[in-house]
């Protein structure tokens, strides 16, 4: 049976992906929390987080169930660590599933809204972290009409520690540039965009698939930079269709 392996964003958890995890029924589904996120332990030294370091948890995971290969699914953070082991892993990989993500390294700017951020979260705690992220996570629509997602988001964010968070900023400030690895994917391929999509826009990740060999597009409609929980119709059927191909 095909493995799908979900692999969350920041700054949330395995439960991002609940309606996919409750919908793919006919394959095997595994969620995990990456180090330090949700119910995972995480070491409490940020330059201990990086996605390399996300990469080697997840093959031992893999390992740890004598799962040879998978098809991975990440979003944004998520999509940095399928960068990672495209590059490091290419033969446990099986098919790739990108949402709302770039193969672009941070910016100097960037880079300094990541120190910013760490340092709110450990001035204000993590709410402070979701009252500053979700206006440009949501899609003006789903923060309009949408009160239980942007509930829901809310509280996931609330509840991750600091030091999750703290050490997956630094992951991503100091992540490296990916743009090499895209035309070299060897994998069938689904990218998926929120058209409403501020930090991973549409029309960007349009080009990145443009640069994969074998890949189709879907643009979600109504939704932001969290496609699966503002879309989970939409991307559960998009997602189940990719995989039926896959055989
Ligand atoms: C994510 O959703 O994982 C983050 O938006 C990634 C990022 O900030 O680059």
């Amino acid at each position: 049976m095909t493995t799908v392996l979900f692999i969350h964003g920041f700054p949330f958890d395995h439960l991002m992906w609940r309606h996919q995890v409750a919908a793919l029924s006919g394959w095997r589904v595994i969620a995990p929390d990456l180090r330090g996120a949700g119910a995972a332990l995480g070491p409490s030294a940020p330059d201990e987080y990086s996605m390399a370091g996300y990469a080697n948890d997840l093959i031992a995971l893999l390992d740890g169930m004598h799962v040879q290969q998978a098809v991975v699914c990440g979003l944004s953070m998520g999509g940095y660590i399928i960068f990672e082991l495209l590059r490091r892993f290419p033969e446990r990989v099986g098919a790739v599933i990108l949402c709302n993500t770039k193969a672009e390294a941070d910016t100097p700017d960037a880079k300094r809204g990541r120190d910013a951020l760490a340092a709110r979260a450990r001035r204000d705690g993590a709410l402070a972290v979701a009252d500053e992220m979700i206006p440009r996570l949501l899609s003006p629509a789903t923060q309009k009409q949408r009160p239980d997602v942007v509930r829901e988001v809310r509280e996931m964010i609330g509840r991750q520690s600091v030091t999750g968070v703290a050490g997956a900023l630094h992951a991503l400030r100091e992540r490296p540039d990916s743009t090499a690895v895209l035309d070299r994917i060897a994998v069938p391929t689904l990218v998926v965009a929120g058209d409403d999509d501020v930090i991973a826009p549409a029309n960007e990740m349009k080009q990145m698939a443009e640069v994969i060999p074998d890949t189709e597009f879907v643009l979600v409609r109504g939704a932001g930079h969290l496609t699966p929980l503002e879309q989970p119709l939409v991307v559960n059927a998009a997602v189940a269709a990719f995989l039926e191909k896959l055989g």
